[in-house]
C-alpha cells in the first residue's frame, strides 16, 4: 500500500518510472542503488512487482516492509520477520496435497539466512524487540478468530498477510536473496479492519524505519 513506502520515500531524492500499470521509484542511499515500490495489494499484484524489480530493473536484494495481522501474542506495533512463508489459501487438498502445496512446489518457502542475521543485530544496536516465525500468505483480508487460528494451527504461523509468500515464491524462483519484514496492525480477528484502519500508517513507519537500518547496514 502506499501507506508503507511513504515513509522510505519521502526520505529520499527520488526519480519514478512507470511499468506495468505500476510506479518504480529510484533513488540512492547508503552506497546502494534502491528501486522502491508498492506492489498494490495480494500475491498476483506482489509477484508482478517482485518480478519486474528482479528482472527489468537488476534488483539483486529484495527487502518488504509492511504490515501483518498478528496470530500468536504478537500486538500491535511489535516487528516480526519471516523465517519462512507458505501460501495458506493455495489448497489442492481433494488430491491429497497438503495446504499450501503445489507438485513441484513446497509448501514453505525459507527467507535468506544472512539478511535475516542483519536484521537481529540492527534490532540489537536500535535496542528494538524483533521476533521471527512464520509469516502465512493468502488474498483474504482475515478478521475472523476463526480462520486466523485456522491459519495458524495449520502452518505454525505467527503472523498473516497478503504479499510474503508470493514475494518470496518469485525471489527464490529467481535466485535473489529476500528479507520479508512485518510490523503488527491488527490481531486478524473481528476487530481487525478497524485497528488496520487506525494502526496502518503508525505500523508501516515502524516496519519502514527498521528496513532503512538495514539498508545501511547491508
Ligand atoms: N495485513 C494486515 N492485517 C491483515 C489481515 N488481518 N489480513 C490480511 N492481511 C493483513
Amino acid at each position: 500500500m502506499t501507506e508503507e513506502i511513504e515513509p522510505i520515500l519521502e526520505k529520499l531524492d527520488f526519480r519514478v518510472e512507470e511499468y506495468g500499470k505500476n510506479r518504480y521509484y529510484f533513488a540512492t542511499f547508503s552506497n546502494h542503488e534502491l528501486v522502491i515500490a508498492y506492489s498494490k495489494i495480494g500475491k498476483v499484484f506482489s509477484a508482478l512487482s517482485a518480478s519486474t524489480m528482479i528482472e527489468k530493473f537488476g534488483v539483486e536484494t529484495l527487502l518488504f516492509s509492511g504490515v501483518a495481522g498478528a496470530i500468536g501474542d504478537l500486538k500491535i506495533g511489535d516487528l516480526i520477520y519471516a523465517t519462512k512463508l507458505a501460501q495458506h489459501d493455495l489448497d489442492l487438498s481433494p488430491f491429497g496435497h497438503p495446504y499450501g502445496f503445489v507438485p513441484e512446489g513446497s509448501v514453505f518457502i525459507n527467507s535468506d539466512k544472512s539478511l535475516n542475521l542483519i536484521a537481529d543485530e540492527v534490532a540489537s544496536e536500535m535496542g528494538v524487540k524483533l521476533q521471527s516465525g512464520v509469516i502465512a500468505t493468502g488474498d483474504q483480508f482475515v478478521a475472523s478468530r476463526e480462520r486466523k487460528e485456522w491459519i495458524g494451527k495449520t502452518f505454525g504461523a505467527d503472523a498473516l498477510e497478503m504479499e510474503g509468500a508470493s514475494v518470496a515464491t518469485v525471489c527464490d524462483a529467481l535466485d535473489t536473496p529476500f528479507f520479508i519484514l512485518r510490523a503488527i496492525s491488527d490481531s486478524a480477528d473481528g476487530s481487525a479492519e478497524i485497528d488496520f484502519d487506525t494502526f496502518l500508517i503508525e505500523s508501516a513507519k515502524i516496519s519502514a524505519s527498521f528496513v532503512m537500518r538495514m539498508v545501511e547496514k547491508i
